[in-house]
């Protein structure tokens, strides 16, 4: 026995080398981690149980059947974050460049099928040359397996890809599927096609950085949601993402202890709004003043920063926060403001995760480019988003609620289930300027003294409909409230919603407008 327990001892001790030290070597030279350092990064310590360490590849062709590397270029298991399981893998670069084969892609499909029947995330680290070239079609077919079940997934348990070396050609849509996709600058790269295929293409020149970098993704297409300066600051993240989100669609997410005696008025919210309803604020900062210990958890912030999501607390519970952003094009909805606010808002949705929105939101980006482009179908995204969301959904208007905008974000209309006002708030078709120009473009333009009849028609205006009193006495408003007494008001409509029933009729799927 001891010969045999020696034999798999020193099997395993080749496994955990990968494609050898000196692979290793050239990993650490370009400032990458292992695959096994990584999970070791990422996970409670000592909470790894891997599978599958002793996976081989079946390939014959082109010598391969010469070169064996037990686990074949994937990592699988099971671990556990926050002291929660999750199911992972994290592909090998020290293995045929993490290139996926057939086996390698059974591995993975095999994690993600028992963390379906568990209910748990699934975490992927993706470092990979793409298709095993010398396997052919046959990797082909592993990775639509994976996008297959991805797909299948999707909605059940949340999926996290973190990018962490090449993810070229359709390797990138196992990813682009999952909830989440963290990317780290300079060593992590993500493209339908390289920057070769471009030139010989399109004859544009351009660096494979700026084609599909990091900071690439989180800012110009959207595909990234975090771009982090290092791996480490990537396994943080996500350890902090899970701390946010339920386990899969059935559960909840971890409700922390508060202190509801503590006194809970915030005095500066009553001044953070200027006087002059056009000049900007940060919304920013009035979300970092209502979540708990002041921690909120952003997600694309630098992707259409007029839109502002991320995870906080309020009163312990753990809410997704949609808000628009004086500070950047003052809060206008554009297409990519629409989709990023869309696809959150629907990722709570499946999860169970209460919405709050934050609102001062001016109307949505006219112009050629967005109708071009559109932004009538990107824009019903985040209206259908909201109208199926059934989770508790709580608005607080902060100043402007602007024509299509208003009925957008979460309105009482499509089942807003706490509507509040502050003082400050503007809730009308258009702002005072544009309106009074249209409805009494004769009666000013005849008039002898033009400027003092725009001045008292504005007057008019702002006194009937520049504030939340008209709305509020239709009920659409439930209650306008003084802005410091906003985080007392919150936790008591989190509180009260907890055991909220709504659903949505019965059908196949819904057609959201793509
Ligand atoms: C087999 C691969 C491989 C692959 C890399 N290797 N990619 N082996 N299949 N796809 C091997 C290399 O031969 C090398 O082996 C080792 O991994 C490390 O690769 P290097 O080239 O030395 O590393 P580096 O210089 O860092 O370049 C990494 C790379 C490059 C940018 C990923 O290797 C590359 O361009 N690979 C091909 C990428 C690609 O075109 N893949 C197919 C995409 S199509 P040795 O033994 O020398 O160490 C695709 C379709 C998916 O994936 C479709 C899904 C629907």
């Amino acid at each position: 026995m001891n010969k045999k327990i020696e034999e798999l001892n020193k099997l395993k001790r080749g496994a955990l080398l990968g494609g050898g030290q000196d692979k290793i070597d050239i990993q650490h030279e370009k400032g990458k981690l292992t695959a096994r350092e990584r999970i070791e990064l990422l996970v409670d310590e000592g909470s790894f149980e891997e599978i599958d360490m002793f996976v081989k590849h079946r390939s014959k062709d082109f010598g391969l059947d010469k070169q064996q590397f037990l686990g074949d270029g994937v990592i699988t298991g099971f671990a556990k974050i926050n002291g929660r399981p999750i199911a992972l893998f994290s592909q090998d670069f020290t293995v045929f460049g993490g290139s996926l084969s057939e086996s390698h892609a059974e591995k993975i499909v095999k994690i993600m099928d028992l963390a379906l029947k568990l209910g748990i995330p699934i975490v992927g680290l993706n470092d990979s040359g793409g298709a095993r070239i010398q396997e052919g079609v046959v990797s082909l077919g592993g990775y639509a397996e994976i996008f297959l079940k991805n797909t299948l997934a999707s909605g059940v348990v949340p999926q996290i890809s973190a990018i962490l070396g090449p993810c070229a050609g359709g390797a990138v849509y196992s990813p682009a599927i999952t909830d989440f996709i963290f990317m780290v600058k300079h060593s992590s790269h993500m493209f339908v096609t390289g920057p070769n295929v471009v030139k010989t293409v399109t004859h544009e020149e351009v660096s494979f950085e700026d084609l599909g970098g990091a900071e690439t993704h989180a800012s110009k297409s959207g595909v990234a949601h975090f771009a982090m300066d290092n791996e480490i600051e990537i396994f943080e993240g996500i350890r902090k993402l899970l701390s946010f989100i339920p386990q899969n669609y059935k559960d909840m997410a971890p409700e922390l202890n508060f202190d509801l005696k503590k006194d809970l008025t915030i005095e500066q919210l009553n001044d953070l709004v200027p006087e002059n309803p056009n000049r900007p604020y940060d919304m920013k900062e009035i979300i970092r003043l209502l979540v708990d210990n002041e921690d909120f958890f952003e997600i694309q912030k630098n992707f259409a920063e007029n839109i502002i999501v991320g995870f906080g607390r309020i009163g312990g519970l753990s809410v997704g926060i949609v808000a628009n952003q004086p500070a950047v094009l003052a809060g206008v909805l554009d297409i990519n403001a629409s989709v990023k606010g869309a696809r959150f808002v629907r990722f709570c949705d499946a999860f169970n995760i209460p919405l709050l929105v934050m609102e001062d939101v001016p109307g949505f980006l006219p112009g050629t480019e967005q109708e071009w482009n559109g932004i009538i179908k990107q824009g019903a995204k985040l209206l259908f988003a909201f109208c199926e969301a059934t989770v508790p959904k709580v608005t607080v208007i902060t100043r402007k609620a602007y024509g299509g905008a208003y009925d957008v974000m979460n309105s009482k209309h499509i089942r807003g289930d706490f509507n509040f006002a502050w003082p400050s708030a503007e809730i009308a078709v258009m702002g005072p300027k544009g309106a009074v120009e249209i409805i009494f473009k004769k009666e000013i333009s005849e008039s002898e003294n033009p400027e003092e009849k725009t001045a008292q028609k504005l007057s008019e205006y702002i006194q009937k409909f520049a504030n939340p009193y008209s709305a509020a006495e239709r009920g659409y408003i439930d209650d306008i409230i003084t802005p410091s007494e906003t985080k007392i008001k919150l936790i008591n409509a989190f509180q009260l919603l907890k055991t909220k029933v709504d659903s949505n009729p019965p059908k196949k799927h819904c057609n959201i407008p793509l």
